[in-house]
């Protein structure tokens, strides 16, 4: 019997922010998913990296390519919102001749909606059969926030039908980004930072008078202004970053939720698939509970996981997700011996093994570990990550552990990708982990078969105890680490060594 050789498609997001590449074979396997950052070294870079390109579609024949969104529609909204028009961007094949560089020009391509891009990322990577999708981001073509009725039909073939939709300059991403650049952050880039923030401020004023200045409707998610332009440099004066970022969370929090009702009244489904950038507000999703059975976000749930969606779509059936680890292998057996010895005695060590988590979290594969119990851990990793003293860092656990020290959100099917926040019950114990407000953003580690999962049970074995500091490993202002040329720059850099 002859065999079908295998086909591959390459799924593509770039020219924006934050470029990646996802392939995905015949069998509904993902070989690769990475972003081009990585290769780079320059954060959120917009633009295809060509070794990424080349790791991506190594030894393999790719036969299509899909991309994430429609760019003559975008195109459109740009010209409304008076960024005028490209016109060396307006079709699909002019975009990628410009992002890929001439490689696979002769490859047939499929084009998609950005906000079906993320529902596919997400529903089709989802344990679910049926499920209620809800989109929320900046702005995609046009849409903002849009719900989806996702299903498969008898033959396996994935359905979506769109129930709902918000448009441009309606925006929950936009409006959390006006906020955070006039406090003096980066826009589409520190939004968590303004997140983290917003537990120091009080938002008892500042939520009320956010809301009557911007929020024309919270029920329709509708401002009375359009926040793509920013907010003015005096707005909300008189007031600290703090309350601003306090404030602002509150009022994202009341839109979101906003959202979440009117999707859980459609009736659809009591699973939950939720993507977008606004997905990684992790302090909102602790209350995604309220409102659905089981939430799944898939880990890299902003226009870079779009890549994957927009695959998912040419695809047209499950993809069978296993884990975040699908980008540039750094191979060998993870280092479990060497770890558990530099985090006895030295209590901070890096590691650098396995293939890179797609996504922003760090989960094991390329992360800066430390021993979190103490109260002086927490300066000593800020020294070395030079980052604002007062951002907190996140605990990886044994699954088996995790309600003892912490007051797990309901409905999360997996909390293993550091999406949720969780109230610690012994924030004296271990300050480094917990933040001012008494959350920890924890993950989670169940028998996977992980790296991460044996370190965590010979950790406990040799101390008693269950969990870790785990934050992301890369130079200060550059995107992770990616290679192991990477992890000695970093390990030379900081004198901390970097274990494969
Ligand atoms: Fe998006």
């Amino acid at each position: 019997m002859k065999l079908e050789p295998v086909k591959h498609i390459l799924g593509i997001s770039a020219g924006y922010h934050d470029a990646a590449a996802t392939v995905v074979n015949t069998r509904g396997e993902i070989v690769y998913a990475g972003h081009a950052e990585r290769y780079s070294k320059r954060k959120n870079d917009a633009n295809i990296h060509v070794d990424m390109l080349f790791e991506a579609a190594r030894e393999r024949h790719i036969d299509h390519i899909a991309y994430y969104e429609t760019p003559w529609k975008k195109q459109t909204r740009q010209l409304y919102s008076g960024q005028g028009i490209e016109w060396s961007r307006i079709t699909t094949r002019q975009v990628l001749r410009e992002q890929l560089g001439g490689y696979f020009s002769d490859v047939p391509t499929s084009t998609y909606n950005h906000h079906a891009s993320h529902a596919a990322a997400g529903f089709q990577t989802s344990p679910f059969d049926r499920a209620t999708v809800v989109v929320i981001d900046a702005v995609g073509e046009w849409d903002t926030a849009s719900i989806w009725a996702a299903e498969y039909d008898s033959t396996g073939q994935v359905r979506y039908r769109r129930l709902w939709r918000q448009g441009y300059p309606h925006s929950v991403g936009l409006f959390y980004s006006a906020v955070t650049a006039r406090i003096g952050l980066h826009p589409l880039d520190e939004e968590y930072i303004t997140m983290g923030m917003a537990a120091y401020g009080s938002s008892r004023f500042s939520q009320h008078l956010i809301a009557a200045e911007l929020v024309e409707s919270v029920e329709h998610v509708r401002f009375r202004q359009n926040l793509h332009a920013g907010l003015a440099a005096d707005a909300f004066t008189g007031h600290t970053a703090e309350d601003i970022a306090a404030g602002t969370q509150a009022v994202a929090e009341e839109l979101i939720y906003s959202i979440m009702r009117r999707a859980r009244d459609f009736g659809w489904s009591s699973n939950l698939v939720y993507q977008g950038g606004v997905a990684l507000n992790c302090l909102a999703n602790r209350n995604l509970g309220d409102y659905f059975e089981n939430v799944w976000i898939m880990p890299c749930p902003g226009d870079a996981g779009s890549s994957l969606g927009a695959a998912a779509l040419a695809y047209g059936q499950r993809i069978n997700w296993h884990n975040a680890s699908l980008g540039t292998e750094i191979p060998g057996e993870y280092p479990v011996h060497a770890l558990c010895h530099s985090l006895q005695h030295d209590r901070i060590c890096g590691v650098a093994s396995g293939r890179a988590e797609f996504g922003p979290r760090a989960l094991g594969n390329r992360s800066l570990l430390a021993d979190p119990r103490g109260p002086d851990i927490k300066d000593l990793v800020n020294r070395i990550k030079r980052r604002q003293q007062f951002r907190p860092f996140a605990p990886v656990i044994l699954e088996e552990h995790v309600d003892k020290l912490f007051d797990m959100p309901g409905g999360w099917a997996d909390t293993s990708y550091m999406q949720v926040v969780a109230q610690c019950r012994q924030p004296d114990l271990y300050p480094a982990i917990t933040h001012v407000d008494g959350t920890s953003r924890v993950q989670t580690v169940g028998p996977d078969g992980s790296g991460i999962r044996s370190l965590l049970e010979a950790w406990y074995a040799a101390t008693g105890c269950p969990l870790l500091l785990n934050t992301s490993l890369n130079i200060r202002g550059e995107p992770m680490v990616n290679d192991r040329a990477d992890a000695d720059r970093w390990e030379r850099l900081y004198g901390v060594k970097v274990h494969s």
